[in-house]
């Protein structure tokens, strides 16, 4: 299996993809949780990547292209991925198209930009896994503590009102246009062409997987 999650931020794309990497056994390639990892490592790209994020921009498409093209090498992508967060503008979708870098399926996950606000400040994340929690809607089983691993969960630089509004833009000005991208596409039946699903990102957690894992089938 090898798929897309689209979807604006907070839209539930890290969420969903732990069930369905365990699912279909394949790796999930979050181009956020990479970049993070890079800030925590102190490199250079990390440093500098930082300040764009926590001012709610996009990492620049040569920087992003490159990582993802990297990450592909590693043995545990050869039978299948999950992109969560990329592509996320049309270079990054036409670089990946060049380089025959083809998916199965690319998945919409709907969620309104009134509910993203909320998601985002009750959200906490473990930085070893990626794995999302939201202190009302999806709480960890011990208070701030990874149900898995037992480590501290940590809130993000960039889920401060302010810069949720700012990556909002962003996805509306620069990642939304994606959504009419790989549907022109997947109609076309071109070779290469994907599948499109959309479902709605609104809802209880399970429910959402279930309506995932229904629409990965059809
Ligand atoms: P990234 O880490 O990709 O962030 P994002 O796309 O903004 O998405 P999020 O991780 O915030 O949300 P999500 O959809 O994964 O939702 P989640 O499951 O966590 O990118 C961060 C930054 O890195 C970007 O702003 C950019 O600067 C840079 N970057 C990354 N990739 C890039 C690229 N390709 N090019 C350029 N720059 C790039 O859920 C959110 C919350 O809601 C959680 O608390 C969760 O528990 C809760 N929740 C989930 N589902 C539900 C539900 N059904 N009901 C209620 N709450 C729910
Ligand atoms: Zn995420």
């Amino acid at each position: 299996m090898r798929l897309i999650l689209l979807g604006a931020p907070g839209a539930g794309k890290g969420t969903q993809a732990n069930f369905i990497k365990e699912k279909y056994n394949i790796p999930q390639i979050s181009t956020g949780d990479m970049l993070r990892a890079a800030i925590k490592a102190g490199t250079e790209m990390g440093m500098a990547a930082k300040k764009v994020m926590d001012a709610g921009g996009l990492v620049s498409d040569d920087i992003m292209i490159g990582l993802v093209k990297d990450r592909l090498q590693d043995a545990d992508c050869a039978n299948g991925y999950l992109f969560d967060g990329f592509p996320r503008t049309i270079a990054q979708a036409d670089a990946m198209k060049e380089a025959g870098i083809n998916v199965d399926y690319v998945l919409e996950i709907d969620v309104p930009d009134e509910s993203i606000v909320e998601r985002m400040s009750g959200r906490r994340s473990h930085p070893g896994s990626g794995r999302v929690y939201h202190l009302k809607f999806n709480p960890p089983k011990v208070d701030n503590l990874d149900d898995i691993t037992g480590e501290p969960l940590i809130l993000r630089d960039d889920d401060q009102a302010e810069t949720v509004k700012k990556r909002l833009t962003v996805y509306h000005n620069q990642t939304e246009v994606l959504l009419g991208y790989y549907n022109k596409w997947a109609q076309s039946g071109l070779p290469g062409a994907p599948k499109y699903r959309r479902i709605s990102g609104v809802g209880p957690v399970e429910q959402i997987r279930d309506a995932a894992f229904a629409a990965l089938e059809e």
